[in-house]
């Protein structure tokens, strides 16, 4: 694709239609999801998945998440199972994706899976994700719409930041409410793969046991790497004062820079994690992060932390 702007659309009936037709045409469009923006192809086309790889700068060998209308466009791709159904019954249309065995005859594109036997697939929540699903019908392979490795996208604005010229169009419907990826649970061992905007508390509550921790930081989820979500300028964790001249990142009340969530709501200051990582680094001073409460939704925001400070 020639560099040229991306073609701004929303969310209402012609901005859908357009954005059908480019997903038929075999061209990218980021849309807005409860969690982050997703860069979409269609999932059943070689060509378009092979774009979303170049676009992203992403390794080949890192697999997509496969996003569905419902239940039983999962079960036409994946080999669904107990805990599947409980979980999806609990939490879809939401932010879970669950890793299964594909099926004989799935039809998706083989890179979407980047050669391994199993798919993450999730059913978003976010309504304009659902119109775009149900007006285009098939799977929409989409990671998140930015340059490999660097900070999710919350605002269409970030899209533009990291993919403009690469990308057709971005569906613009404001902020992402959530602001985190999805949790990723192996539906087969019931492994946490990824912790995300459902927490594990509640995943474990509706399954009655436990999950177990991956093991490793190797294949299950080769996109786990240790450095992901990263900015340009450095980042310090679990500061309570910060050096002079550092940004300060706050949570609860306190001086700072940008304040994730005054009032301490862990919800409120998942919300805005990546947005401010954003606004931060523009100022290119080095970024210090006060101390993130290890529970709920604070597991996945560490987690979001710690690889955006790990060394590069
Ligand atoms: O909230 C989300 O999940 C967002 C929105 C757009 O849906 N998507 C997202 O995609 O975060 P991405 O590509 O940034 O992260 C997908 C993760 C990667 O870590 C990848 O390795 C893992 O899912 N994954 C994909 N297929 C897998 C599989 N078969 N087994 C294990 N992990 C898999
Ligand atoms: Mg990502």
């Amino acid at each position: 694709m020639t560099p040229k702007d991306i073609d701004d659309l929303r969310p209402d009936p012609a901005g859908i239609d357009k954005a059908v037709a480019y997903l038929r045409a075999g061209d990218l469009v980021a849309f807005p999801t409860e969690t982050v923006y997703g860069l979409g192809a269609d999932a059943t086309n070689d060509d378009a998945v092979a774009t979303i790889f170049s676009a992203k700068g992403r390794p080949s060998f890192n697999p997509l998440i496969v996003h569905v209308a419902n239940i039983d466009a999962a079960r036409a791709l994946a080999k669904w199972n107990d805990a599947a159904d409980t979980l999806a019954q609990a939490f879809w249309p939401g932010p879970l994706t669950l890793v299964l065995p594909l099926v004989p005859g799935h039809g998706l594109s083989p890179q979407v899976t980047g050669g391994l036997d199993t798919i993450a697939i999730r059913a978003p929540a976010h309504p304009a994700a659902r119109s775009l699903l149900s007006a285009f019908k098939l799977p929409i392979a989409a990671p998140s719409a930015n340059p490999s490795g660097r900070i999710s996208p919350t605002q269409a604005d970030h899209v533009k930041e990291g993919l403009n010229g690469k990308i057709a169009a971005v569906l613009d419907d404001g902020p992402c409410p959530v602001g985190l990826e999805s949790t990723i649970i192996d539906a087969v061992n019931l492994t946490l793969l990824r912790p995300g905007g459902v927490n594990v508390e509640q995943i474990e509550a509706v399954l009655g046991r436990p999950t177990a921790q991956r093991q490793t930081q190797d294949i299950t989820a080769p996109g786990q790497l240790a450095s992901h979500y990263a900015p340009n300028v450095k980042m310090r964790l679990n500061v309570e004062t910060p050096n002079p001249g550092e940004a300060f990142l706050g949570f609860g009340l306190m001086d700072c820079d940008i304040n994730l969530s005054a009032k301490g709501d862990l919800t409120e200051a998942a919300s805005q994690l990546f947005e401010a990582l954003h606004l931060l680094d523009k100022e290119g001073r080095t970024i210090a992060v006060a101390p993130i409460p290890e529970v709920g939704l604070g597991i996945a925001m560490n987690d979001r932390l710690r690889r955006a400070a790990a060394p590069r």
